[in-house]
């Protein structure tokens, strides 16, 4: 008896423990928590790949301040979302990085916090939905890759550094996307994402085209979405956007995740003032209003643009510097966002495992 329940205790105890260190209900945190022999194991259901270090020595030195010694293991495993579409296969999660108005830096925001949940150990692929104007290729710096196809049927996503991805802008030239009119864009959408030979994915991310028009519909009532994220910047009109992109999202039952803050500020790179270009607070108060988490507010950085710009995002590039970070910041309060608040699927069926000739990183 006195063996039996021992483990359990501590298991109960390295639950506690957890649950402080992310200032959760214990109710949340015991799932995650485990005895394998000897060793204690945390399994996270989100994405913090960065931080398991810093929680295992926050553990270890708890626990030995109890006298436990004990190994202790941080890993992590990813759930699906539950939809009420069947998934795609192999996709666990897709995630819409949307807003209301053009040009706040939805494609940045996509980009870079791909490569985020990539670097925090999420296996990441990039959608472009922007069919008449597509970003991906630009700012992936591969705008002459084409996808394989292998059996003449479905296509190779494009593979680049760690991340795949797949945009009409590899397919076909700008200027023919540009005429069609939107059942022909909604149908490319749909291809784009059922004949892609997606390996196995823990989020699929979808670079949104600005507005609520058809393609956002056909995202919305066809695509089995876990949820959407919402950039705005903090002036009152792109706020009004993001409010009209808020609605259509709850009219069409797509969960709203949370909001990026994009050009929150501009920091003086020699005195390190903020100056708040776009005004102060809008998207704080805009989380407020709906309820949901800023899971990150983004300078307006010169640094940002140039590296989207010229192919290579800053996030990839550049993942030591305080800008990645941040980025890296919003991915995990993203994944830990929808663990915490979606209920995963109980079955996986429709991961299916890497389809022959895909290389994963
Ligand atoms: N935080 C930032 N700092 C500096 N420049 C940025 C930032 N975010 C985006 N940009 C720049 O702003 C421009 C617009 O960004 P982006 O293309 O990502 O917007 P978008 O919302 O996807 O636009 P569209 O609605 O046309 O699809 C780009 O030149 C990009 O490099
Ligand atoms: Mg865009």
């Amino acid at each position: 008896m006195f063996f039996s329940r021992k483990p359990d205790k501590t298991v109960e105890h390295l639950a506690g423990l957890v649950a402080k260190y992310y200032s959760l209900p214990i109710e949340e945190t015991r799932p995650w928590c485990r005895q394998d022999n000897d060793k204690l194991v945390v399994t996270l259901p989100f994405c913090a790949a960065t931080q398991h270090q810093r929680l295992r020595q926050h553990i270890e030195d708890s626990l030995q301040a109890k006298e436990i010694h004990a190994a202790v293991e941080v890993t992590q495993q990813i759930p699906s979302a539950q939809t009420k579409l069947p998934g795609v296969t192999n996709i666990r999660n897709i995630v819409a990085i949307a807003s209301g108005k053009g040009g706040v830096g939805k494609s940045t925001t996509s980009i870079n916090l791909a490569f985020a949940l990539q670097q925090e150990g999420a296996r990441v692929g990039v959608l472009d939905a922007d069919i008449y104007g597509p970003s991906i290729p630009i700012m992936l710096g591969n705008t002459s890759a084409r996808p394989a196809s292998v059996d003449g049927k479905h296509m190779q996503p494009i593979e680049v550094g760690g991340l795949v991805a797949n945009s009409i802008g590899y397919l076909v030239p700008e200027e023919d996307a540009a005429v069609w009119r939107g059942p022909m864009a909604s149908r490319a959408l749909k291809q784009l994402i059922d004949e892609t030979h997606w390996p196995v994915l823990d989020y699929l991310i979808v670079d949104m085209p600005p507005g609520t028009g058809d393609i956002q519909l056909t995202m919305a009532q066809q695509v089995p979405l876990s949820g959407a994220v919402i950039v705005t910047t903090p002036q009152d009109l792109a706020l009004a956007d993001a409010q009209k992109g808020i609605a259509m999202l709850n009219k069409v039952n797509v969960p709203v995740l949370g909001l990026i803050e994009n050009m929150s500020y501009y920091q003086c790179r020699s005195c390190g003032a903020k100056e708040y270009v776009f005004s102060h607070g809008g998207g704080t108060k805009l989380a407020e209003r709906y309820d949901l988490p800023l899971l990150g507010a983004m300078p307006l950085d010169m640094q940002i643009r140039e590296h989207a710009d010229s192919g290579a995002p800053l996030v990839s590039a550049e993942p030591d510097s305080p800008l990645a970070e941040a980025y890296r910041e919003a991915a995990r309060a993203l994944s830990m966002t929808m663990s915490l608040t979606l209920s995963a699927r109980t079955d996986e069926t429709n991961i299916k495992g890497d389809p022959i000739g895909v290389r994963f990183q």
